[in-house]
């Protein structure tokens, strides 16, 4: 495509010498003269042009209003300009470098050195319309690496949480559905899109500490003596190791999701028998949510329940395990919690499962997978 050339001057004849001299380059560019220069400005607004070549003298703007406007407007910022200016004017050349031209030709113009000037002004021109392909090529790829590494940020938080849960009860689909039903409720009950979605990162991770558990008391077959029960409860302080230490916004809400998912709304829970609005609105969300899979999901200690006896169950907890309102909230938000239990079900064979990010993404990944845990003996919920 033809460079783009506009000359501003406001005697025709001046414009009209300037195109004869430059007659053997109207192959090479498109030339429009202008004579005057709200003319040229309404025109610089319509179109992209290369380089623009103005007067200094001309009655309705001088030359100088005229680079000062062109160089305050984004679209013309960075447009090379060259000034007609006559010899000796230095006072003129040092001003109009101030406000930014790109050259100087001095008036009567020598052919030669127009020619010259105005190669070299779009010489700069292609170089700076090159680098600016190239920084936004720059910065697609930059978005792009971000979004892969979040991507990956969430695959690693999926699968540390499952890697929690691996050696006592679950097939890894726990993890998934609570905190889908975390974000959920989270939304319903006044988190932003942006704290739901980073509830939904960090409530995986709520049981962590599960990791430092002995085996024996893990996996042991029916009721924990209250020695165990204490060693037992004791993941919380665990987990909350683990995540400590980092001021990430995510691990900080996931170690209080980890501190706060055993505390109980009238204060009977562990590990500081918060009560109430002592806990964190996440912190109670999450307790809720994760009680609510346990009961309907099938594990080798219990059958699952069916969703109407787990509604009666927390209904019945309101005041006491659970936030009353959170427990209304998430009952109107019911039909969307039990499309999420069926989007994810723990034995499913089929198609891989799309889990969705808290960007919106999706990720495929079948749950029959590699990683699909053997059930242990026995487990119960901590
Ligand atoms: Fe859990
Ligand atoms: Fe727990």
């Amino acid at each position: 495509m033809p460079k783009q050339l506009l000359f501003v001057d406001d005697e025709p004849d001046v414009l009209k010498g300037l195109s004869r001299i430059l007659k053997d380059h109207r192959h090479q560019w498109d030339m429009h003269f202008i004579t005057n220069p709200e003319q040229a400005l309404v025109m610089s607004s319509e179109q992209s042009f290369d380089l623009f070549v103005l007067d200094y003298a001309m009655p309705q703007k001088n030359g100088l209003e005229l680079l000062e406007i062109l160089r305050s407007l984004d679209r013309t910022r960075e447009v090379p300009i060259l000034m007609l200016t006559g010899k000796g004017d230095r006072v003129l050349k040092r001003q109009a470098l101030e406000l930014g031209a790109t050259d100087f030709l001095n008036k009567p113009v020598d052919r030669e050195e127009l020619v010259a000037r105005i190669m070299n002004s779009l010489r700069i021109k292609t170089y700076l319309d090159a680098m600016k392909g190239h920084n936004h090529t720059l910065e697609k790829a930059v978005q792009e690496r971000t979004r892969e590494l979040e991507k990956t940020r969430l695959q690693i938080i999926h699968r540390l949480g499952r890697a929690a849960e691996y050696r006592d009860n679950e097939t890894g689909m726990h993890v998934i559905r609570m905190s889908q039903y975390a974000r959920l409720l989270g939304l319903q009950s006044g988190l932003t899109p942006r704290a739901a979605n980073l509830l939904l990162e960090a409530s995986p991770m709520h049981d962590i500490g599960k990791i430092g558990i002995p085996d024996k008391i893990l996996l042991k077959p029916g009721k924990l003596d209250p020695d165990e029960w204490e060693l037992m409860k004791t993941h919380v302080p665990i987990g909350a190791e683990i995540l400590s230490g980092d001021d990430s916004d995510l691990l900080r809400l996931a170690r209080i999701v980890v501190l706060e998912h055993h505390e109980k709304w009238n204060g009977r829970g562990y590990p500081h028998g918060l009560k109430g609005d002592q806990i964190t609105l996440e912190g109670r969300i999450v307790a809720l949510c994760d009680v609510f899979d346990a009961l309907t999901s099938e594990r080798p200690y219990k059958k699952a329940w069916s969703v109407d006896v787990a509604v009666r169950f927390i209904e019945e907890r309101q005041g006491k395990d659970f936030d009353p309102r959170l427990v209304q909230n998430f009952i109107q938000i019911l039909p969307d919690i039990l499309e999420i239990k069926d989007r994810y079900p723990d034995h499913g064979n089929g198609p891989a499962v799309k889990l969705i990010s808290a960007h919106g993404e999706t990720e495929k990944w079948n749950p029959s997978g590699a990683l699909a845990p053997q059930l242990g003996p026995g487990a119960r919920r901590s």
